[in-house]
């Protein structure tokens, strides 16, 4: 196949060939969801702070493409709002395009990097506003960063953007309400797209649509990446999307990266018990030669998380050592991996 080529002027200019866009280093967000203060005192209830981020590092290369998936409340949504700089971390920070970001987002320079770097979120119609027309909503970040000003070419842009995601130039004078839910999202990608992103986190884009839409909206974002140059991190509970669009994989549980590998090793040979539990559970992908596990159990609370390893009262394969030591990620067996007993070679 024909490779296209990286037109974008921004992909060259900033980074250093080869070196990955995004690094994330030890990336932590705790939120303190303690009583109110007054019931603390008289009480006497503890501070209780939740670990929702616990020590998440990863790096993504450029032009590619990192999912991240896991259960629900695993802090998926989390790590993205970090990333974009909606939260600040408690420990840990990440680089972009080798500058700490988080200290860049408190500075000037903050406003250059919150154009490189977007966000698409999961529901389109709650992140556009219903009483814009399209050509405001998507010519707003064009407005707001002083990229164009100018009202002829302001709408010129839009509807080259709104092209670029397969609608008509002719949409700018609708309200959001107008169109269809893959519609909508592909409103999102477009604004998303009018400060000429490098980095788009996007949370979920295509889990609010139906199945049908699902593919062209996930086609058109995997088109924009090679026409772009675009790296993403893209979350999803859908193992079937991930499998569609994922260059890497990053397997989340209560907080922290259980498993990151390429998505060929991931989907073939999975070694984590719980990355072989989300496996087994789609019906497509049962013939492994493994005998099947499906996901069981309940995710723990995550105010009182399980001591050692956080996977163990669900895992098939847990003994002593696991209830009482937390395992780290390593390399092992060509992908990062974070359990004893792949570790001990005993899987
Ligand atoms: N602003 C907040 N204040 C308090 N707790 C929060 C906040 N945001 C997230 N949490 C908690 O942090 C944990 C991780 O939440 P997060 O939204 O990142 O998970 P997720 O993986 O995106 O889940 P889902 O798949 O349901 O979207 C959850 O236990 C959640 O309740
Ligand atoms: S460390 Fe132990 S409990 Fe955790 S996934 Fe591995 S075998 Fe299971
Ligand atoms: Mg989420």
């Amino acid at each position: 196949m024909n490779t296209a080529v990286m037109s974008s002027p921004e992909t060259t200019v900033h980074s250093a060939q080869g070196a990955p866009l995004v690094v994330a280093n030890d990336l932590a967000r705790t939120f303190d969801v303690s009583p109110p203060w007054l019931n603390r005192v008289l009480e006497r209830k503890p501070r209780v702070l939740l670990h929702a981020v616990d020590g998440v590092s990863f790096s993504i290369e450029r032009g590619k493409t990192l999912a991240l998936v896991g259960e629900s409340g695993c802090g998926k949504s989390t790590v993205a709002r970090l990333l974009v700089g909606l939260y600040g971390p408690t420990r840990g920070g990440f680089q972009f395009d080798g500058q700490d970001a988080h200290a860049a987002f408190k500075t000037s320079e903050g406003r250059k990097l919150r154009r490189r770097i977007q966000m698409i979120f999961q529901d389109p119609y709650a992140s556009l506003n219903p009483r814009w027309i399209v050509q405001d909503i998507v010519g707003e970040p064009l407005r707001e960063h002083g990229i164009l000003t100018d009202k002829a070419a302001l709408k010129q842009r839009v509807g080259e953007l709104l092209q670029s995601v397969g609608l008509s130039p002719l949409d700018m004078g609708k309200y959001p309400h107008q169109f269809s839910g893959g519609q909508r999202q592909r409103i999102s990608i477009a604004r998303a797209l009018a400060t000429e992103p490098e980095f788009l986190v996007c949370d979920e884009p295509t889990s609010a649509l139906d199945v049908s839409v699902q593919a062209q909206v996930l086609n058109i974002m995997k088109d924009l990446q090679r026409q772009q140059g675009l790296t993403y991190l893209f979350i999803s509970h859908n193992l079937a999307v991930v499998r569609h669009v994922a260059d890497q994989v990053g397997v989340m549980y209560l907080g922290r990266l259980i498993e990151v590998a390429d998505k060929q090793a991931l989907f073939a040979t999975p070694q984590h018990p719980y990355t072989r539990m989300l496996l087994d559970a789609i019906p497509q992908m049962k013939h492994t030669g493994r005998a099947r596990t499906p996901v069981q159990g309940e995710v723990p609370n995550p105010l009182n998380p399980p001591t050692g390893c956080a996977f163990h009262p669900r895992c098939p394969h847990a003994n002593a050592r696991c209830s009482a030591e937390r395992p780290k990620l390593q390399a092992l067996n060509g992908v990062q991996v974070a359990c004893h007993a792949v570790e001990e070679g005993r899987l």
